[in-house]
């Protein structure tokens, strides 16, 4: 268990424009005095300027969904660590399954994001998550515990500021969801990782991501080493979020 309060946090992925967004937060925000979990929103970097007026003095942090690896220079289309500083970005998701699968990302290129994002002083969430094919071959365990050493490697005594979101393949915008039980052998797999890395472990929030709903959060929430949430879907609906946050509050 992490010595923290839970973290939930909405994964936008690429939704939303300026007027949907204002309205998201607007309703988000007016529920959020009876919220005592930690929250943030990851954007699409377009709107990180637009989210960081919005949330100025709020309790929702700002977060990226990705940062390059590259520290400045010649890589069109590219947005640095540096940057996302000048926005006041507290959280960065780095190896988001959806980047690994279409762009191609390795554990390596995700590890050096990592380093990145803590260089800037920005919590990357490290995103692992095993395939359907690879659980049915029993692979589970092997496949986290290589993409989360990838990044233990690269960050050595840092380990402990990041924040690692377990979301399986086969259960991201599918409407199945890990069993609480699954979720729960897994988090204590890339619990005992952690702790094998750093006597500071338990300051790692380690979130569940997958088809994760207000419906579905308390029982995920109960497991022991479920510290919180990275919600795709259920966090583009004001109510549905804010249900999720106030679960995570108790
Ligand atoms: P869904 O909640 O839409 O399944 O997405 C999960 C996810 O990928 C969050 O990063």
């Amino acid at each position: 268990m992490s010595t923290h309060s839970k973290l939930m946090v909405g994964n936008w992925k690429m939704n939303g424009n300026l007027a949907a967004n204002a309205s998201l937060i607007s309703d988000v925000l007016a529920g959020m005095s009876s919220v005592g979990c930690r929250t943030a929103v990851c954007v699409p970097s377009v709107y990180l300027s637009q989210l960081q007026t919005l949330l100025k003095g709020s309790a929702i942090d700002l977060g990226a969904q990705d940062v390059s690896a590259q520290l400045s220079g010649a890589f069109t289309g590219e947005i640095s660590a540096s940057m996302l500083q000048d926005f006041a970005v507290r959280y960065c998701i780095v190896g988001h399954s959806e980047r690994r699968q279409y762009h191609n990302e390795t554990d390596a290129l995700v590890a050096t994001k990592a380093q990145r994002a803590l260089a800037a002083g920005i919590t990357p969430i490290v995103c692992v998550g095993e395939s359907l094919a690879e659980r049915e071959a029993g692979q589970t365990e092997a496949v986290v515990k290589r993409q989360l050493a990838a990044v233990i490697h690269a960050n050595g005594h840092c380990i402990s500021e990041i924040v690692v979101a377990y979301e399986p393949v086969w259960a991201i915008g599918t409407g199945l969801t890990a069993s609480p039980e699954q979720a729960q052998q897994v988090h204590a797999v890339l619990r005992a990782q952690l702790q094998a890395a750093s006597a500071h472990a338990d300051r790692v929030s380690i979130l569940y991501g997958g088809s994760m709903n207000a419906t579905n959060a308390a029982e995920l929430l109960a497991q022991p080493d479920v510290d919180g949430g990275l919600i795709g879907g259920a966090a583009l609906k004001a109510p549905d979020f804010l249900s999720m946050l106030k679960t995570a509050s108790r």
